[in-house]
């Protein structure tokens, strides 16, 4: 089932929607990871529009979210479906929950909503370190698990399954490349796993992020995180490596030809540059970052140990307010997009094209929240209104070197006040901080500090299905949160 597309539909496609919307060619695949933890969700039939319009055919869920898998229905995108964490000890225990899980949260997409799903990922980034191997006993049997129930809902040939897995699974002793092999606490268990992938066909799925590996470490080149930078190479032997995925990915590589899997396809399952929420998350960062991903994508770049190049799916498409910050306070900004499908910095596309926004997204009221031209900063009540704010709100654009950094003390609180107020949906009472507050119709963003206005989930529910409640702050869970958390511990650069 689900025969590539001819290029007769493609032109087809072309003539009868807008010049925006465009097929990539073969081979060149886009693609791109959808999270939902945000409090005021882009409706999903706007993000598959939005990922259509740029030329997204692939895209990977973290979990089996009916809204977005029906909105992904005969869209001509590919799908990967995630299994949370906490999934994974039911899945392991039982063939029967397997079952349950694959027939309610993949069969019936496949065969009700023509949703094209190839991969179910079981488990996200499961043998992070920082689990500290809470995850060990179970994955791999859910994952087993999860591919024999495939097989039994006759989908062995269509679906595979993988593992996303985090970059930390593998290291080399001595930061080259060719010693690259896995985590001596899960050696033997990678080898099964990988095993089991490859004798079912499925590819290995690894997360690489350059900028935890600068974040991690002060001293790491910050040239060498990108992909157009000089300084610093790392000579393995005949190769000359210019940037950390690069060596990072050849570690891979080496650490599977050496244990015998020279074969096996690889996917990156999450890659990017948050724009917020660090001092080296900022928009020129992440256009420098991800130009240059996206550069590879088009050409077909592989690296030098493994010259075809992997499906590599962008982290992210979206920002998400309401995910966990333990990684960061970068952790809900590593959208290409803003949380509106807002474009955040150009980028140039395979043949020239640039981002497209999302279209139809409709907003609150165009009102703020701000702190009352008479109030004191000395009030007393001052100090716990803002955390207050903060602790419903996301205020991760407030710290030194984000965004709203360079705000002054009056700005720090309309910021916070803001952010409540739009996350509570502007609702009566929630910019009645004391007397502190006051709602003004004049915008108080300032060139790179955006004070936002939240999507109007009410109004697009009542037109649209919308993709998620639009509920608190934080009842979402963390299962995706933590899932940076990745202290990449390969140092693959040279310090002289
Ligand atoms: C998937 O299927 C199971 C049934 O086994 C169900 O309990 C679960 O909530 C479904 N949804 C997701 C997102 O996993
Ligand atoms: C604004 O808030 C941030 C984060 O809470 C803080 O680090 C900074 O010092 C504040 N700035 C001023 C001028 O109060
Ligand atoms: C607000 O201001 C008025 C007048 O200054 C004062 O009487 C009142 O107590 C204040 N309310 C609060 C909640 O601070
Ligand atoms: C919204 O979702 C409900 C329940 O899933 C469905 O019955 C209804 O047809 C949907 N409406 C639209 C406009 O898609």
């Amino acid at each position: 089932m689900a025969k590539r597309r001819g290029t007769a539909a493609c032109a087809m496609l072309l003539l009868l929607l807008s010049s925006v919307t465009f097929q990539s060619r073969e081979g060149e695949a886009l693609c791109s990871n959808w999270g939902t933890r945000s409090t005021h969700p882009l409706p999903a039939n706007i993000v598959v529009q939005l990922l259509k319009d740029n030329g997204f055919d692939k895209v990977k869920l973290f979990e089996a979210d009916p809204f977005a898998l029906q909105a992904l229905g005969r869209s001509n995108i590919q799908v990967m479906v995630g299994i949370p964490n906490e999934m994974l000890a039911p899945l392991a225990a039982s063939v029967r929950a397997a079952e349950q899980w694959v027939l309610h949260n993949v069969s019936t997409y496949i065969s009700k909503n023509g949703v094209d799903i190839r991969y179910v990922a079981v488990g996200n980034e499961p043998f992070l370190k920082t689990y500290m191997g809470m995850f060990q006993q179970t994955t791999f049997l859910a994952l087993q698990n999860i591919q024999a129930a495939l097989i039994k809902a006759g989908l062995g040939r269509q679906v595979k399954v993988t593992i996303p897995l985090n970059a930390d699974v593998y290291q080399s002793s001595n930061g080259l490349p060719s010693s690259g092999d896995f985590r001596p606490d899960i050696h033997d268990l990678m080898l099964s796993i990988v095993g089991f992938l490859r004798d079912n066909g499925s590819p290995l799925t690894i997360n690489i992020y350059p900028f935890l590996s600068l974040y991690a470490d002060p001293h790491f080149p910050v040239d060498y995180a990108f992909f157009n930078g000089a300084a610093n190479p790392l000579v393995d032997g005949p190769i000359t490596y210019t940037n950390v995925f690069d060596a990072n990915y050849d570690t891979l590589i080496w650490a599977l030809e050496r244990n015998g899997f020279s074969d096996i396809s690889v996917i990156i399952g999450e890659i990017g540059w948050p724009t917020d929420g660090d001092p080296n998350a900022n928009v020129d960062n992440a256009r420098r970052f991800n130009q240059g991903l996206f550069d590879r994508i088009a050409k077909r770049m592989g690296t030098p140990k493994r010259p075809t190049p992997p499906d590599i799916y962008v982290f992210a498409l979206i920002d998400e307010d309401a995910k966990s910050v333990q990684p960061g306070n970068f952790e809900r900004h590593w959208g290409v997009f803003y949380y509106d499908g807002s474009v955040k910095y150009p980028l140039v596309l395979a043949d020239g094209r640039s981002l497209v926004p999302a279209k139809g997204v409709r907003y609150m009221e165009p009102q703020w929240c701000v702190m009352a031209p008479e109030a004191s900063l000395t009030d007393p009540q001052l100090g716990g209104s803002v955390e207050y704010a903060c602790g419903y709100a996301d205020c991760t654009s407030l710290g030194r070197g984000s965004s709203c950094g360079d705000l002054d003390a009056r700005g720090n609180v309309s910021y916070a006040f803001n952010q409540f107020y739009q996350t509570a949906d502007q609702q009566k009472g929630a910019c009645a901080f004391g007397n502190l507050s006051v709602i003004t119709r004049s915008d108080p963003s300032l060139a790179t500090c955006r004070f936002e206005i939240m999507i109007d989930v009410g109004r697009h529910d009542k037109s649209v299905n919308s993709s998620a409640d639009a509920s608190a702050v934080g009842v979402r869970g963390v299962a995706a949160g933590v899932a940076a958390a990745a202290a990449v511990t390969l140092v693959m650069w040279s310090s002289s």
